[in-house]
């Protein structure tokens, strides 16, 4: 039996569900590939930027690499922009809903944060105050969000930068997202 027999889940048996979990488990194995798939989509169009936005997040994921920052870390500053082409508006909220069963909720704050903390550089030109993030102060993963901000993904827009490649980072990613999913050992949050 490769398929429950159900048509409605009221009828469902415990084997119909062992099944669907089996099938689930090794989906969830496969989503860093898919999810690194996606990233390719944001190759091409730079939407006026010096490059497009897939030179971006490797070039921030390599420096955050050459800064030693932690695995997790690498993988936050490859994904962050990963939701640009599906929701441009509030991309951010799209990685750190990848990475957030995997990674410290401190982090999962510094994605969700970084586009208002990045625009120390930019939002005056728009009329906004650039200090905005202040509001964060106190916040512990403010002084992380900072750096994540000024230091690799702020610049990250040179064309000339020796930018590593995809296949540099992808053992990074398989490892941090084949950890436990919210340090459990059983997901039963991922079906419907
Ligand atoms: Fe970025």
């Amino acid at each position: 039996m490769n398929q429950a027999t159900f048509t409605r889940f009221d009828e469902s048996t415990r084997d119909d569900w062992a099944l669907i979990d089996a099938h689930f488990q090794r989906y969830q194995n496969d989503a860093s590939r898919r999810v690194l798939e996606h990233l390719l989509r944001l190759k091409g169009d730079t939407h006026g930027y010096p490059v497009d936005r897939y030179e971006h997040c490797l070039q921030t994921a390599t420096r955050a690499l050459a800064a030693g920052a932690d695995e997790e870390t690498v993988v936050c500053a490859l994904l962050h922009d990963i939701g640009d082409d599906l929701a441009p508006t509030n991309h951010a909220e799209i990685a750190a809903a990848i990475l957030e069963p995997f990674i410290d909720p401190l982090n999962v704050w510094m994605i969700r944060h970084h586009e208002l903390f990045q625009g120390y550089h930019y939002r005056t030109f728009y009329g906004l105050d650039p200090h905005a993030r202040e509001a964060y102060r106190e916040h512990p993963a403010y002084a992380r969000t900072v750096r994540f901000c000024d230091e690799w993904d702020q610049c990250s827009f040179d064309p000339d930068y020796p930018t590593r490649p995809l296949e540099d980072f992808i053992p990074i990613v398989e490892r941090v997202m084949s950890r436990p999913p919210f340090g459990e050992t059983a997901n039963v949050e991922g079906t419907p």
